[in-house]
């Protein structure tokens, strides 16, 4: 069979990490998974720097490391405030995790994102070649692709929203639904991480819309067709499992067992978000406490949550919140040997958290909604095959259409929590070894390599797209 080069790759995204390493070290698996991809590719890695700029110059920071080639650009403190902290994170992001009560609908808000989508289209589309595809990624940009093609963009463009897409009366409280929606259609392939989401879409397409669905997952409105699809993204799990048995991974085991000294460690890793649902498992772990007095001393819970979004208020009162009910709790069942909760508000490496992962009996992943989550993927990779902890999984993770031998939970109930935890306490080794072989068959089988292939190949059987009119 004759292999055909692969096209070059220009990625976009909000944030753009600069490989540290070869395998990760403290990023997060998406970067990773995306600089891997770069460095099959070549191509580009574009977005911002993190940084701010007195006055927007269109300046292009080029770095090259670990085979990875990245583009940066600062944006004004104006910018960021309405761009990032305003339209992205206090509009789209609440909205799109069913939090209608959150979002804030500010027109300079939205203003703010339109520039900067302009801004990122402006800078970006001098960079891009005739036969190179283009990924666009996540709610920061769903404008983007209109925008390039605004400025003569013909290249196959494709967008994958990381986050959930939402039921379609959510979406109608968005002033300008129908504008972003229909921005939508400049792309040539549109991905989506679980069947519900692109459920969802669909259907504002159809409802809103008067959409054209064809069987191959196209969808037509005003002339235009694009390919809609569910392309759940994994991990990088060769590379994960290799990390959890690194030696910084065991050392870090070897510490917690020591540390532990003989007690079942339950561990939750998530961004300081609400949507994570942190509150609800602090409350559905207290239930569990107070019907299981002779787990007291016998267990605690490791939550590790960095602190996110620092600038935006919900995020500061929902830090505020963790802070009082995890002291509460400790008050209340600790004792001078033992501290119920260990609550910490540190990023750590990923091969840290390896070992962590690695060191315990249950895994608590129980987000109100997420688009995927990757944790609990991460999770079941680090186990020992031959003493494998448990997963508690919410139903309103993404992950949770793949990972189905997981214990799914209702996250909103503690009597769920609390029932699971002690159901996977008690759970025999035979059970826990079959469980953990399904989901890793998945997990190994639909890991990031095929994410991004699905994805691409999608891309690279789009037609061209055609000229504009005159
Ligand atoms: O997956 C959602 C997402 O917003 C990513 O786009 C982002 O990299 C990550 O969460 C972390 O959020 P932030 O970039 O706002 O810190």
């Amino acid at each position: 069979m004759e292999l055909r080069p692969m096209s070059r790759l220009v990625i976009i995204s909000n944030r753009v990490s600069v490989p540290t390493s070869d395998v990760g070290g403290a990023q997060g698996g998406l970067s990773v998974a995306l600089a891997a991809a770069l460095r099959e590719s070549t191509g580009i890695w574009f977005g911002w720097s993190g940084e701010e700029t007195a006055h927007f110059s269109g300046h292009i920071n080029f770095q090259r490391n670990f085979g990875v080639t990245t583009a940066t650009i600062d944006l004004e403190a104006q910018d960021i405030d309405e761009y990032y902290n305003g339209y992205a994170n206090r509009t789209l992001w609440p909205l799109f995790h069913y939090r209608v009560d959150l979002a804030e609908f500010e027109r300079g808000f939205a203003g703010g994102y339109e520039r900067v989508n302009a801004r990122f289209a402006d800078t970006v589309a001098p960079l891009i070649e005739a036969e190179d595809l283009v990924w666009v990624h996540d709610y920061h940009l769903i404008p983007l692709g209109q925008k390039l093609r605004e400025r003569g963009c013909r290249n196959r463009i494709g967008f994958f929203l990381h986050i959930p897409w939402p039921p379609t009366p959510l979406l109608l409280s968005l002033p300008s639904h129908r504008e972003l929606v229909q921005s939508v259609f400049a792309y040539d392939v549109v991905g989506f991480q679980t069947l519900d989401s692109l459920e969802a879409f669909r259907d504002y397409a159809r409802v809103q819309l008067d959409a054209e669905f064809g069987e191959d997952g196209s969808v037509t409105h005003e002339g235009r067709t694009i390919r809609a699809i569910a392309c759940p993204i994994g991990i990088d799990t060769a590379e994960f499992r290799a990390s959890a048995t690194s030696e910084v991974a065991l050392g870090v085991f070897e510490r917690m067992r020591l540390s532990a000294n003989g007690r079942t460690m339950i561990i939750g890793v998530d961004r300081l978000d609400y949507s994570k649902g942190l509150e609800e498992r602090f409350l559905g772990y207290e239930r569990f406490l107070g019907s299981h007095p002779d787990q007291h001393g016998a267990v605690f819970l490791l939550q590790i949550a960095p602190p996110s979004r620092a600038d935006v208020q919900s995020y500061q009162e929902i830090r505020a919140h963790l802070d009082a009910l995890s002291g509460r709790i400790n008050g209340e069942f600790a004792d001078a040997e033992w501290v119920p909760i260990r609550y910490v508000n540190k990023g750590h490496r990923r091969d840290q958290l390896a070992g962590m992962y690695r060191a315990a009996r249950i895994g608590l992943v129980t987000p109100l909604r997420d688009g995927m989550n990757l944790v609990a993927k991460e999770y079941v990779a680090a186990q020992d095959p031959a003493d494998p902890g448990v997963l508690i999984l919410s139903r309103f993770a993404g992950a949770a259409e793949q990972l189905v031998d997981a214990l799914l939970i209702n996250p909103h109930s503690p009597e769920d929590m609390a029932d699971a935890i002690a159901t996977a306490l008690a759970m025999p080794l035979a059970e826990r070894i079959a469980r953990w072989r399904r989901l890793m068959d998945n997990i190994e089988a639909e890991d990031v390599i095929w994410w991004r292939r699905r994805f691409t190949e999608a891309l690279e059987a789009a037609r061209p797209h055609p000229l504009p009119p005159g």
